[in-house]
């Protein structure tokens, strides 16, 4: 008790006040920096994680300058801001069967994930695979088969025109994009980069899932398309009054530019390239060949319409063309160069498209699981 007494009173004594505020002075900064410093360590673990996004290409004709301008280019020019996964979509190349040729599909898959790299996808960054490597997109596709109504999809309008040009038309093709939607919902894929060729089919992916949701209750990640309001739609060189195809582009010279085509060749089809009798070299009022060749220079240049047209003031369609031609060929170089080195060493390319598969398997799996618990299969 009086060892109590005594120990307040030193306690009290100036001294020990004083000697109390020095240290606490001195331990105050510190502390306050501590705190500050976990404050923000945690404030970073907070961080929303990246959006997922999810697209794919045909392994099929020639991979073009569309196919470059309304996805490929942004898909790389947006790697870092999302969490990726880019799919070469064979089990869809299959849906014309006449047009496979077995011999070459290996070769051309090879090719489309050379492209993929070449154009600048990072595959340490984001998952490149082929889809029939993933059993689940063809398991998913039944599964959602069974809740989507026939009236959708024989009224999507790709289905409509390849379907009119066939003696044959397949189960397969109608059922394309149900196909489609497995490839988007199994990854939970926030958005799907698309051209605009591809919105209807994405819209009827969101129509798929919240059928599936009202039915069987929520599993699906509901996807929006990503479409740039320039690029998205590149018509051929040959009549612009259709979408630049990759069928096309293997029958008709001059329709397409093929992504590995030799520089004459580019030079070639877009100085023949169909324009009007006119020579005005403006967005609003060219006709739909000079629109065309000048978003395909408006994309690749980076400058503004208004820069456009004022370069392009009275100088005539002449002039038009053999700048867009140097345009695409200095824009290809690089990829071309790209793609032959990356083509030299077709294990390589295998063992990327393994290792994409191994790491994306998993999430197809378990969004299965899921679905299938849902519907009280398991
Ligand atoms: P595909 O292989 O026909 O085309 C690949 C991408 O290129 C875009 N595209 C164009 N963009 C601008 N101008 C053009 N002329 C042009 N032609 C094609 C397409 O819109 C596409 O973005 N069904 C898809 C592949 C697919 C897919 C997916 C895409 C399968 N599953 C899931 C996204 C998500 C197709 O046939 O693309």
């Amino acid at each position: 008790m009086e060892q109590g007494g005594k120990f307040l009173e030193l306690y009290k004594s100036p001294s020990i006040v004083l000697g109390r505020w020095v240290l606490l002075s001195l331990y105050l900064p510190w502390l306050l920096e501590n705190l500050r410093f976990q404050t923000e360590r945690w404030a970073m673990t907070q961080v929303e994680p990246k959006k997922r996004v999810f697209s794919g290409i045909q392994p099929t004709g020639k991979i073009h300058l569309g196919n470059y301008l309304g996805a490929l280019k942004h898909w790389v020019e947006n790697q870092s801001q999302f969490d990726n996964i880019f799919c070469i979509v064979d089990l869809h190349a299959i849906t014309i069967p006449e047009t496979v040729k077995p011999d070459e599909f290996k070769r051309k898959i090879l090719e489309v994930a050379a492209l993929f790299i070449a154009c600048g996808i990072d595959s340490k960054q984001s998952a490149i695979f082929t889809q029939s490597h993933i059993s689940a997109h063809a398991e998913l596709t039944w599964l959602l088969n069974c809740v989507t109504p026939i009236g959708w999809i024989e009224r999507m309008t790709q289905y409509k025109s390849k379907a009119d040009r066939l003696t044959t038309v397949s189960a397969g093709l109608l059922d394309y994009p149900v196909l489609q939607a497995a490839d988007i919902l199994l990854y939970k894929a926030d958005r799907v980069p698309v051209g605009e060729d591809q919105k209807q089919h994405v819209e009827l992916t969101r129509d798929i899932a919240q059928r599936f949701h009202s039915l069987f209750g929520e599993v699906f990640v509901i996807p929006e398309p990503m479409i740039w309001s320039s690029g998205a739609r590149i018509m051929g060189l040959d009549d612009p009054t259709i979408k630049m195809s990759k069928s096309l582009g293997e029958q008709r010279k001059g329709h397409s530019i093929g992504l590995t085509e030799p520089p004459e060749t580019i030079r070639e089809s877009i100085l023949r390239a169909v324009t009007d009798s006119g020579n005005e070299v403006r967005f609003a009022h060219g006709s739909a060949g000079v629109r065309n060749l000048l978003e395909i220079f408006e994309v690749i240049s980076g400058k503004t319409r208004e820069e456009i047209e004022s370069h392009f003031h009275g100088k005539g369609y002449n002039f038009l063309k053999r700048e867009v031609a140097d345009q695409v060929i200095a824009a290809l170089q690089p990829i071309q160069d790209q793609y032959s080195r990356i083509m030299a060493d077709p294990g390589h390319l295998q063992q990327i498209l393994r290792e994409g598969a191994d790491r994306v398997r998993p999430m197809a799996e378990e969004t299965l699981r899921r679905v299938k618990r849902s519907m009280g299969l398991v």
